[in-house]
């Protein structure tokens, strides 16, 4: 019988869909396995159901013997070197669509608590200040009309992309690789070139895919070319944003606000200079934190090792 190693405690039905086919081994904790533990499980094992948490570096798949298949929970695959895991006969799977909607709404969740100053209007009621309707406090800003970029246009770019035609929003968008087959999108958005999206966006919301292009493209440069001080949202990976450029700008004023769901690195401390912005929200990575998200990701993840084998559940 094959064996499977599951990295994280996840929702059952992971675990019990495999256990149907395979020797599954887990780990029972909600922590992420030592990194030290990785070479020795892709020696031993034909399969395993990884977290973001777990780096298949170069060197740890280097130590893989019998390994077949990485079934990663995630959309994003940047903690898995592929291309190597590829060239030395692993296939590497990951859990796209079922995260597109939980992840949009986050970006949402995000944008409008950061527009409407939720966070201190929450605070302002808990210190018993609120005495009586006042004209002046929290005032934020509307949505309608104002443009939105989104910067990637893939899946959850086009559902944020649905959304932002919701509120009123013009939606414009830079992708290099994309044709928008959606006929619901198409005639309404606005495929532009990545500098016009710097220039003319009150909203920048990155949704791209973690590559040697796009790390580091929200720079101090990228962001001297943002004329509106837009409010920039990530909800994609934080490394394609420059922190210490991302910092200064918050501090000199060059942008409105931040709203992160991803950082880099990944996790920062509380003590953390974007931490302390009034105007910079962020969250740690919650962007697919729905019960029926996660509930798909790990039926999902364990499918795609079934299948890889020829099965079927
Ligand atoms: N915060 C979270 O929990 C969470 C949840 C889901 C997805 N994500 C991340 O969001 C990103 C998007 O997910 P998705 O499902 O939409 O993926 P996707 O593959 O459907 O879309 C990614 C898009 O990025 C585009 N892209 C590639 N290079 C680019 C470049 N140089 N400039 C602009 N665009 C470029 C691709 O053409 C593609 O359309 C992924 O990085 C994923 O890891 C994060």
């Amino acid at each position: 019988m094959k064996r499977i190693f599951i990295t994280r405690r996840l929702l059952s039905i992971a675990g019990e869909m495999l256990s149907k086919y395979f020797d599954v081994d887990k780990n029972t904790k909600n922590e992420p396995i030592h990194e030290n533990l990785l070479p020795g499980i892709v020696a031993e094992y034909n399969g395993v159901l990884s977290t973001v948490c777990d780096k298949f570096t170069r060197e740890v798949l280097k130590k893989s013997d019998k390994l077949e298949v990485i079934s990663n929970y995630a959309v994003g695959l940047d903690n898995i070197d592929v291309e190597f895991a590829n060239s030395i006969g692993i296939s590497v799977y990951n859990t796209p669509d079922v995260v597109t909607n939980s992840t949009a709404d986050l970006t949402f969740v995000l944008l409008l608590s950061l527009i409407r100053k939720i966070s201190a209007a929450r605070k302002f009621v808990r210190q018993d200040k609120w005495k009586s309707w006042d004209p002046e406090i929290f005032l934020g800003e509307e949505l309608a009309g104002k443009k939105i970029g989104i910067l990637g246009f893939g899946r959850v770019g086009q559902a944020v992309a649905k959304r932002a035609l919701g509120f009123g929003l013009n939606v414009m968008f830079y992708d290099p690789f994309v044709e928008v087959a959606d006929p619901s999108l198409k005639p309404r958005t606005t495929q532009v070139p990545f500098d016009e999206l710097l220039k003319e966006s009150d909203y920048i919301s990155i949704h791209a895919v973690l590559t040697r292009e796009t790390r580091g493209m929200i720079n101090l440069d990228s962001i001297s070319m943002m004329a509106k001080k837009p409010v920039i949202l990530n909800t994609a990976r934080g490394a394609i944003i420059d922190t210490d450029s991302l910092v200064q700008a918050l501090r000199d004023g060059l942008i409105r606000g931040a709203a992160l769901d991803v950082t880099y690195p990944e996790p920062i401390r509380g003590d953390h200079p974007l931490c302390k912005f009034e105007n910079c929200i962020v969250v740690p990575h919650i962007g697919t934190a729905t019960e029926e998200c996660r509930y798909n990701m790990a039926e999902l993840a364990a499918q795609n090792i079934i299948t890889h084998f020829g099965l079927r559940q």
